[in-house]
């Protein structure tokens, strides 16, 4: 039988990243899942947990090192943390704005630089990041200026990793969720239509049919 696929995940016990991890070990995949508080998983043969703060951007390079070391290779990564700030464009500041870089775009790039070197020397990997849909949305501006402005920096890395990839089997895509069917969504929009809204295990199975080479889009998106 071949040897099972590792994938590491970050964000791992937020809402997305518990339903991702658990879709992955139900594929039998290897799971690096990332945390740095409580997580709710049961003990799996395949699932290792580790501790780590993303922003921390030596910690995380002495992690990937680390982890290639025991695990001999990590094959694919789903870099999900993030998190949102609404605001207007006409008030923004620089606090606000460093502080959305920094949970949006930093989180995945402390990662995705030591992840995407160390595929291309194994000519094989499959990294995905974690955007939104509201990037693409002409409004957004007017509700979520620094939030909107940090997650489109992850497009165009992905064009950047995808480009220094390209000869070695390297690809990455960037998940655009809309809204996600969360409790803290739902608690705080009780009006909305739930139904409309992006199903973690939907935006799930938009990974691993990234991962696994049956969707090759650059966007993700349901
Ligand atoms: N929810 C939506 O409607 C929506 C829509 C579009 C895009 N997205 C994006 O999709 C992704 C997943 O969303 P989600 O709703 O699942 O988010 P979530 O539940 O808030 O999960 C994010 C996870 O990241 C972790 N995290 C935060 N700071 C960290 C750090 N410094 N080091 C390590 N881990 C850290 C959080 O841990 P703690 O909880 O312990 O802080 C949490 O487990 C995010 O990138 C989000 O921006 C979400």
């Amino acid at each position: 039988m071949k040897d099972a696929r590792t994938i590491l995940i970050t964000g791992a016990a937020g809402n997305l990243g518990t339903v991702v991890t658990k879709k992955f070990l139900s594929l039998n995949y290897r799971v690096i899942a990332c945390v740095h508080g409580q997580n709710s998983f049961d003990h799996s043969e395949n699932l290792l947990i580790e501790e780590l703060n993303v922003f921390d951007e030596t910690a995380c390079s002495q992690f990937i090192q680390r982890t290639i070391e025991i695990h001999g290779s990590i094959d694919c990564a789903a870099l999900l943390v993030g998190g949102f700030a609404a605001g207007k464009i006409d008030g923004m500041n620089e606090a606000q704005l460093l502080k959305m870089i920094q949970l949006n775009f930093l989180s995945a790039q402390h990662l995705f630089i030591p992840l995407m070197n160390h595929m291309i020397e194994n000519k094989m990997g499959r990294i995905v990041l974690a955007g939104a849909q509201s990037v693409f949305a002409p409004s957004s501006g007017t509700k979520m200026s620094s939030y909107v402005l940090s997650k489109s920096l992850l497009f165009k890395a992905s064009e950047l990793i995808n480009e220094a990839g390209k000869n070695s089997n390297v690809t990455c895509s960037v998940l655009s969720p809309s809204t996600i069917d969360t409790p803290e969504n739902r608690a705080s929009m009780p009006e909305a239509d739930f139904s409309l809204w992006n199903k973690p295990s939907d935006l799930a199975q938009l990974i691993v049919d990234f991962c696994e080479d049956r969707n090759h889009q650059m966007v993700l998106s349901l």
